[in-house]
């Protein structure tokens, strides 16, 4: 059955679960919370430590007992093995939907776009696709990454919008991290799409030490949802609800 457009989806949030294989029940609570509490679940990267496929079982395994929809993005730990297809497998077994570059709809209402995202600075400090190769491979990167979201949320005709990603789209949720690596942690190219296309809001992962949240340049919400910064806000409580 269709949803109200009007009503209000709870939407839980939360990144760098950095699952090892050695850890069966670390998210049994987490996914027991997130039963209760929300209507769906987004993942915003690194779902596993080390991109390793056994990390990726013990995950799937933990999350096959969640009883709401899950959409996730990888973050640059699911790709440290080159084993991210394998997790990928994994995790769509047990319902994960894995996002990249695509979306998926919640009950008609919702749609979700999700790009891992990269790198490259903010603002006029911007990295540019000048000079050696590898600097603009660099670059490249950042910018497909962007086009990716671009076609995500072009496709989406829902009445409300969220974008998931890893990397960070503005430097505000940054802010705590330290400020030589910030240009490492994300990129304005990320927030371009977002401000075209609108959306109700952004949830990233990635800056571990960051802050809670910001906004882009025209005014939609980002969320930083690292599971270290909701597990020191609130020990019991380890990811973000926001009612859409
Ligand atoms: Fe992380
Ligand atoms: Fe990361």
């Amino acid at each position: 059955m269709a949803r109200d457009a009007n009503s209000k989806i709870r939407l839980a949030a939360v990144g760098d679960l950095h699952c090892r294989d050695d850890q069966h029940g670390r998210f049994r609570q987490l996914v027991k919370q997130v039963n209760a509490e929300a209507d769906m679940l987004v993942l915003c990267g690194d779902l596993t430590d080390r991109g390793m496929v056994e990390e990726g079982k013990v995950l799937a395994e933990e999350l096959a007992a969640l009883r709401v929809p899950v959409a996730a993005v990888l973050g640059n730990h699911d790709y440290e093995h080159n084993q991210w297809k394998e997790i990928c497998g994994e995790l769509s077994r047990v319902g994960v939907h894995i996002l990249d570059g695509d979306h998926f709809i919640f009950e008609k209402t919702l749609g979700v776009a999700g790009v891992k995202g990269f790198g490259g600075g903010f603002g006029n400090a911007t990295l540019q696709a000048f000079g050696e190769g590898q600097t603009k491979s660099f670059v490249q990167e950042a910018v497909h990454e962007s086009l990716k979201l671009e076609a995500a949320l072009s496709h989406l005709d829902t009445p409300k919008k969220v974008v998931i990603m890893h990397y960070a789209p503005v430097p505000e949720t940054l802010e705590g991290e330290n400020i030589e690596i910030r240009p490492f942690l994300g990129t304005s190219r990320l927030a371009m799409p977002v401000d075209h296309y609108g959306a109700e809001a952004v949830f990233h992962g990635h800056a571990h030490h960051g802050s809670p949240a910001g906004k882009t340049k025209s005014g939609i919400p980002v969320y930083n949802v690292a599971m270290p910064l909701m597990t020191k806000m609130r020990p019991e409580h380890r990811f973000l609800l926001l009612e859409v």
